[in-house]
């Protein structure tokens, strides 16, 4: 059985159809990277999956659960997000962001939620900065502050909507880092972003989303190299234009 299964998915924000018939699924362990222009959709398939958006029609499974069966807490602890502007609570420290949804979703007890924070910021290099607050970080590493409190939760399924967009170019390699390394072990990723080269290396899966619809689904190679569909080619060609 796949982790996620996305099955004719609708999604309107008033008369605009913003997901149309939106079918994909992802098995455990694999890397998905989405990719598509501005207004495409992407964030809002992501916003379905966690259920910060609800869909309009179709359906989303998580391990074989309609997600809308769900109680949205356990929803969200079992599907980690991270976003382009990292969302760290400004008045609780890196230590503090993550121990929040450790002790009042998790309930874990206050030192066990302390001991699973630092394990977690360690994880993605920041084990020295536990007490900083987020204004005291870097972009890159706020970011990483906001992947380690997602992963503490020890979601199934991580999802990334354009995590580095937001940093100066110089600490976008750290936080890349940190994806390469969940995907090689074998964290199940769906990954909005525009930075090609991780897409290349680490996404087992690309997909072209443009317009609320799939365009062309397949292997990175395969959608760099021979593209289907003359959009995924001028999509891919401008962006990787924009990278040199
Ligand atoms: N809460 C909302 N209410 C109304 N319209 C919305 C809402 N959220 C998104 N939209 C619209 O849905 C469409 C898709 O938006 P979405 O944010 O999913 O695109 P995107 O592919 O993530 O774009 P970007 O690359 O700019 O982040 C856009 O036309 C947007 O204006
Ligand atoms: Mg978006």
């Amino acid at each position: 059985m796949s982790l996620l299964e996305v099955t004719h998915v609708e999604k309107s924000y008033g008369d605009e159809d913003v997901l149309r018939d939106v079918s994909f699924a992802m098995d455990r362990g694999d890397v998905e990277v989405i990719v598509g222009p501005s207004g495409a959709g992407k964030s809002t398939l992501l916003r379905c999956v966690n259920r910060l958006t609800e869909i309009d029609g179709g359906t989303i499974t998580l391990d074989g659960d309609p997600i809308h069966s769900l109680d949205v807490n356990d929803l969200r602890r079992r599907v980690g997000m991270v976003f382009q502007d990292f969302n760290l609570f400004a008045h609780r420290t890196a230590r503090g962001n993550i121990t929040l949804g450790l002790e009042e979703v998790l309930a874990l007890d206050h030192a066990t939620a302390v001991e699973r924070a630092d394990a977690y910021l360690d994880r993605v290099g920041l084990a020295d900065q536990a007490d900083s607050y987020p204004a005291e970080l870097s972009g890159g590493q706020k970011q990483r502050v906001g992947i380690a409190r997602a992963l503490a939760m020890e979601p199934e399924l991580m999802l990334f909507d354009e995590p580095t967009s937001a940093l100066d170019p110089e600490l976008v390699g750290e936080v890349l880092e940190v994806m390469t390394d969940l995907a090689a072990e074998g964290m199940t990723m769906l990954s909005v972003t525009h930075e090609m080269g991780f897409a290349r290396s680490a996404a087992d899966t690309l997909t072209v989303l443009d317009d609320g619809q799939i365009v062309e689904r397949g292997p990175p190679e395969q959608l760099f190299e021979n593209p289907d569909h003359d959009r995924t080619a001028a999509f891919l060609g401008r962006l990787t234009d924009l990278e040199q």
